[in-house]
C-alpha cells in the first residue's frame, strides 16, 4: 500500500477523460466490494461497460486526487422529475488510508454546489441501512432520511432514501424562539428497521446517527437514528 501525505483535502475535480472516468470506477467498484477480486483486465472491461451505460444517462464524476491518482470520490446524475431537476447522488468513497479526513465531505459538498448550479432543486441518495458512517457523512452534510422502501428481494440489504433540499435560504433557522415550531425527538436502534419505517410513514424525518457507545463500531446494533417529527415539510 502506497504511503499517502496526510494534509488537508485537495481541491475537487470533475473527470473529462476516459482514463480518469474508468479509473473511478475500477476504484469505486473495489472500495465497495473489497471482498471481490477481479484480474486487472476484467475490472478494466466491467468498467468500461459501466461507463457506456453511466455516460448514456448523464452521470458525472467527481473526485479528489492525490499525485495524479484518485483518493477519493463521488458520482451524480440530474433525473428531470416532472419539470423538477433533481440530482442523484452515487458513488460516494474514500480510500481507507484518508478516511476520517474530511474527504467524502468535500466530495459531497462540491456535488451538491454543482448541481444548484445546474438549477436542481433538491438531492437523493440511497444509504444501505447497514452503512451507519455513510450515513453519518450524509446527514453531516445536512441530508434528511426521508423513507424506507420495501425490500426489492427478500433478505436483500435494504436502503434509505436520504433528500436534501438545495433551495433553502442559508438564513432559515429552525430554532429561533421566534418560530412557532417545535421539534420532538426520538432516538430508535438503526437495528429497528420496521419502527424507522413506521415513523418515517408518519412524518418523522432522520436527522442524525449517532453511536450509541462503541466508539469505532460499524455496526448497526451499536447506532441510533435521532428523528425529528414534525419538521417543516421540505418537499
Ligand atoms: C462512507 C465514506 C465515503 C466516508 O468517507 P470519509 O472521507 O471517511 O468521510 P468524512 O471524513 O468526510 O466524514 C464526514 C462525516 O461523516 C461522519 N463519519 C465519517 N466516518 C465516521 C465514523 N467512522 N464514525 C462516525 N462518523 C463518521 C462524521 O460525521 C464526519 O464528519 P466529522 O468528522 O466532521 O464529524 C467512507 O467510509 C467509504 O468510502 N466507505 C466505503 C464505501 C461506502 O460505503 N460509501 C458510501 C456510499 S453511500
Amino acid at each position: 500500500m502506497r504511503e499517502i501525505e496526510r494534509r488537508e483535502p485537495p481541491e475537487p475535480e470533475l473527470l473529462e477523460s476516459e482514463a480518469d472516468k474508468l479509473n473511478f470506477l475500477m476504484l469505486s467498484e473495489r472500495m465497495f466490494y473489497p471482498d471481490r477480486h477481479h484480474p486487472d483486465s476484467q475490472a478494466q472491461r466491467l468498467a468500461k461497460r459501466r461507463l457506456h451505460s453511466d455516460e448514456k444517462s448523464g452521470v458525472k464524476f467527481f473526485a479528489l486526487k492525490d499525485g495524479g491518482a484518485i483518493v477519493a470520490g463521488g458520482s451524480l446524475r440530474i433525473q428531470d422529475r416532472s419539470g423538477l431537476r433533481i440530482a442523484l447522488l452515487t458513488d460516494n468513497f474514500t480510500i481507507p488510508e484518508l478516511r476520517g479526513e474530511a474527504y467524502s465531505n468535500k466530495i459531497t459538498t462540491e456535488r451538491l454546489r454543482w448541481a444548484a448550479e445546474q438549477g436542481c432543486y433538491a438531492a437523493e441518495a440511497n444509504v444501505r441501512t447497514d452503512n451507519p458512517t455513510a450515513l453519518a457523512a450524509k446527514l453531516k452534510n445536512g441530508f434528511n432520511v426521508t423513507s424506507l422502501p420495501p425490500s426489492l428481494r427478500q433478505g436483500s440489504t435494504r436502503s434509505f432514501k436520504i433528500y436534501k433540499n438545495l433551495r433553502l435560504p442559508a438564513t432559515t433557522d429552525l430554532t429561533s424562539s421566534e418560530t412557532a415550531y417545535q421539534p420532538e425527538w426520538e432516538e430508535i436502534p438503526l437495528s429497528d428497521l420496521d419502527t424507522i419505517r413506521h415513523r418515517l410513514r408518519s412524518g418523522w424525518l432522520g436527522i442524525d446517527v449517532k453511536n450509541a457507545g462503541k466508539k469505532e463500531s460499524s455496526d448497526p446494533q451499536d447506532w441510533v437514528l435521532i428523528l425529528e417529527k414534525n419538521a417543516p415539510t421540505l418537499h
